[in-house]
């Protein structure tokens, strides 16, 4: 989604700024764009597309000046036009505006400017934020920003530079992320660490109701009253070469071959093989408290919310403690029913989703207890919640979740596992699931070793606009997640169902064009599972089947088959979905697709 990078320094900032933006490529975008103070005033170029077109524009020779800021957007107020693009300017020309969020009042604010001789270039809510500060501005900046940002509903990370104050930026944050970067006589801000690392380690994450006055000599944070807010700076630990390709082609591909990686780190530090138990202590929970919950609630969005569906059969089945799974989008407005022994949990890849985090604000301020389950260090849901687990996948770049969700997956096994050894489960049965989990990474480099199998399991799905996807239990979310792999990425239809529900509706549309992916490991739900792909047989349809080592059964039946280690039933998704993020790769690859930044998507959604 959009990206903010701001620049205050001694170095030539379109340089820098552009650089800045092309870090931030991977959360999606359509349009960009770049202002600079060049010591005569404002410089404003401005692309729609990727930002080659924005360079393109730019020429050779870039704008001259060491304070500036650019913006990458996705679009929400009008189409992904060059006039639409940020920055966005005032009324004078001399004030420029970046904006991610949206502003909630914008259309009141633009009537009552329009009454008052203010005209608009573009149908963005931004513009009207810069008109607001432009009238505001009485030869003080920070003074105008704030008094404009207490005239705004909406969620905001904004940037700002005025002409007339040629060494100073302003940015404000309420909803959408901006961090600070501390350098060396220079000072960054950005919407993604991951465009300031090339330059400092150095971080403050500013909070809702913050602003940032990064100027030569430094930056002060103060309220939107103006009040000194004093702030400490953080250290990131990941470094540049963690959110390079390394070799592989897309980002995507390099993140699933990561996953035997990703996952012992999620795991590392947290399996207790003797007890047969896992250590989380960020879930700042007693092992009192902990027994006490008597219901869980998972919020997530996307491919975090398949993850949560696993957790539920996970939780359910190792700890019996009753776990509903709900979009974070509706749980967030349906009044929910929740007090101080229900656990909301909430997971999320970036920790910024827009949804994940309102869920959890108000599951917390109706009493319950709210834990996280993130990748980003440091990121927004990871400060909001009451305590919870990072993954420690590293940055994940591609689009398309992968290893955070198979990490998500192993974190779930954790904390259901710690919550289960507290209930009722057997030592015994302990160690027995910490030897599986110890077991995975290794399982998984097993598959990734057969990838030329998948690679031509994918042929069978070039030609076709519509797939299905079946599994059963705990691979009935691997199903959802596998479908919507194949779509975000590859642009085909494609659909998860339980295998059982498909006679009632999606049966009408298999033909003999039709793929059908069975996700059938020899689990609980096995026989049952071969009954359905009988039924699919039945009526032509073209059966991909993943399955365990001598299934002879499936193999007999299914028009191609992958296999797959075994595990433990409930650890099965783990596994089953590697291939899955493979064929939908190999897919959209061999169909021309943009992999790492499919049309439409975001990375991180920072709107609702
Ligand atoms: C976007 C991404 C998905 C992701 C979802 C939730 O839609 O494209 O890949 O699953 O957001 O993101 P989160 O960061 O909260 O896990």
């Amino acid at each position: 989604m959009c990206g903010i990078v701001g620049y205050v320094g001694f170095r030539p900032a379109a340089d820098l700024i552009i650089r800045g933006l092309r870090r931030l490529e991977y959360r999606g975008y359509d349009s960009a764009g770049l202002a600079v103070l060049n010591g005569d005033g404002l410089v404003v170029t401005k692309a729609s597309g990727k930002l080659s077109s924005l360079e393109k524009k730019l020429g050779p020779t870039l704008p001259q000046g060491t304070v500036g800021l650019g913006h990458t957007r996705w679009a929400t107020h009008g189409a992904p036009t060059t006039t639409n693009a940020h920055p966005h300017t005032d009324q004078t020309g001399r004030i420029a505006v970046i904006h991610n969020g949206i502003i909630e009042n914008a259309g009141a604010l633009r009537t009552a400017l329009e009454q008052r001789n203010h005209t608009f270039e573009s149908e963005t809510d931004t513009e009207v934020l810069a008109h607001l500060i432009g009238e505001l501005y009485q030869g003080d900046l920070e003074l105008a920003v704030a008094a404009a940002l207490r005239e705004v509903d909406g969620a905001y990370g904004i940037a700002v530079i005025s002409a007339d104050e040629p060494d100073c930026l302003v940015a404000a944050r309420k909803g959408s992320p901006l961090i600070v970067g501390v350098g060396d006589g220079e000072w960054f801000v950005a919407s993604d660490a991951s465009a300031l690392l090339e330059h400092t380690r150095s971080v403050v994450y500013l909070d809702d109701g913050e602003m940032v006055v990064l100027s030569r000599d430094g930056y002060r944070v103060r309220s939107l009253d103006v009040m000194e807010i004093s702030k400490k700076i953080d250290r990131i630990e990941w470094d540049l070469a963690t959110i390079e390709r390394g070799g592989f082609e897309h980002f995507m591909l390099k993140e699933i071959f990561d996953q035997p990686t990703s996952l012992s780190n999620t795991l590392s530090g947290h399996l207790l093989e003797d007890e047969g138990t896992a250590r989380l202590e960020g879930l700042n929970l007693t092992n009192d408290e902990l027994k006490q919950i008597d219901r869980i609630i998972i919020t997530a969005c996307g491919t975090s919310w398949h993850a949560a569906l696993i957790g539920e059969y996970m939780i359910e089945e190792l700890a019996r403690v009753p776990v509903e799974v709900e979009y974070a989008s509706e749980f967030r407005y349906r009044n929910p029913v929740v007090d101080q022994r229900t656990l909301v949990i909430g997971i999320s890849q970036s920790g910024e989703t827009a949804d994940t985090l309102a869920a959890l604000v108000e599951a917390k301020n109706r009493g319950a207890r709210t834990i996280g389950v993130v990748n980003v260090v440091g990121s927004t849901i990871a400060r909001e919640v009451d305590g919870g687990t990072y993954l420690h996948a590293g940055p994940e770049v591609g689009v398309a979740s992968t290893k955070a969700f198979t990490s998500q997956l192993g974190a779930l096994a954790l904390f259901a596992l710690r919550l289960a050894r507290l209930k009722n489960l057997s030592i015994l049965q302990g160690r027995q699931f910490v030897e599986a989990l110890k077991a995975l990474p290794g399982q998984i480099e097993e598959i990734l070793g057969r990838v030329d199998e998948i690679e031509s399991l994918a042929e069978r799905f070039l030609d076709t606009s519509n797939a299905l996807y079946l599994g059963r239990g705990v691979n009935f979310p691997v199903a959802l997640e596998g479908a919507l792999k194949l779509k975000e990425i590859s642009y085909i239809h494609a659909e998860g169902y339980p295998a059982a529900e498909m006679k009632h509706g999606p049966i009408a549309l298999i033909d003999e064009n039709m793929p059908v992916v069975f996700i059938a490991p020899r689990d609980a739900v096995h026989s049952k599972i071969v009954s359905n792909i009988e039924e699919v047989k039945a009526r032509g349809g073209k059966v991909v089947a993943f399955v365990n080592d001598g299934d002879h059964e499936i193999e007999r039946l299914a028009d191609a088959t992958f296999t797959i280690p075994e595990t433990l039933d409930l650890l099965t998704p783990i596994l089953t979905t590697i291939p899955l993020q493979l064929v939908a790769y190999y897919v959209a690859v061999r169909r021309g697709c943009d992999v790492d930044q499919p049309r439409n998507l975001a990375k991180s959604v920072t709107v609702e």
